[in-house]
């Protein structure tokens, strides 16, 4: 079984719409909806926007319905000047940016107890993904996802997460699922077409084009797994 979060409904309703035989369950106040897409098993929660209910929602996903795999797709900001809106970026490892222990010593990002900055995703799976990306007619990147609980939209901070992390974009959620799905061993990878730019017109980017970009994302995951 494969499964797939979506921060918003806006990034899951399309995926939703061509799932069969489905049905809802509600944990932690996600609706989880289990079905088919072609003749895989899927699992598709809209897990709410930041760490804690992405967290939350792997973790529940996870204990209820043991996924072979989790996908986590949607739209990001661009923090890297090789990407531009509309671009895809398939994970190769995602970061929490916001993780910030250095005053006791520790690089940034530094997840204490397990010592890791970087989260990689799953090379076949990830490969996959890029491939589809481009069969889809997408513009494939392949880079680095840094998730935060702050919606990226200035220079400044744009600046410093592409230039700590050497990131390619920033989300609200990977990072979260993709710490949850490492704690519990199962593959991961990230999918996240770009909405504006995290910069100081990332607002109104963002308004513009969450809706396409998100779309790009989801026929990504449709046409993926109908042909698995
Ligand atoms: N998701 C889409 N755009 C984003 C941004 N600029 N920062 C964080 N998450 C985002």
């Amino acid at each position: 079984m494969t499964g797939i979060i979506a921060a918003m409904s806006c990034e899951a309703e399309l995926i939703l719409n061509v799932m069969r035989d489905k049905s809802p369950r509600v944990i932690c106040g996600i609706t989880f909806w289990q079905g088919k897409i072609g003749n895989e098993d899927v699992v598709l929660a809209t897990c709410g926007v930041g760490k804690v209910f992405a967290a939350a929602c792997a973790v529940s996903m996870i204990m209820a319905y043991s996924p072979d795999r989790i996908i986590n797709t949607g739209v990001a900001g661009a923090v890297s000047g090789e990407v531009n809106k509309l671009d895809t970026v398939v994970g190769t490892a995602l970061v929490q940016h916001d993780m910030d222990t250095t005053p006791l010593g520790d690089e940034p990002g530094l997840i204490s107890g397990i010592n890791k900055v970087y989260f990689e995703t799953d090379r076949e799976l990830s490969d996959e993904l890029y491939r589809y990306v481009e069969l889809c007619g997408g513009k494939a990147k392949r880079g680095i996802v840094a998730t935060g609980d702050q919606f990226v939209a200035s220079a400044e901070v744009k600046r410093r997460i592409s230039t700590l992390f050497g990131a390619s974009c920033a989300d609200m959620e990977g990072g979260a699922i993709a710490h949850v799905c490492y704690i519990n061993n199962v593959p991961f990878a990230a999918l996240r077409t770009m909405s504006d730019g995290a910069d100081g017109d990332a607002s109104g980017d963002f308004m513009e084009f969450c809706n396409k970009a998100a779309k790009i994302s989801s026929d990504v995951i449709i046409t993926y797994l109908s042909t698995k």
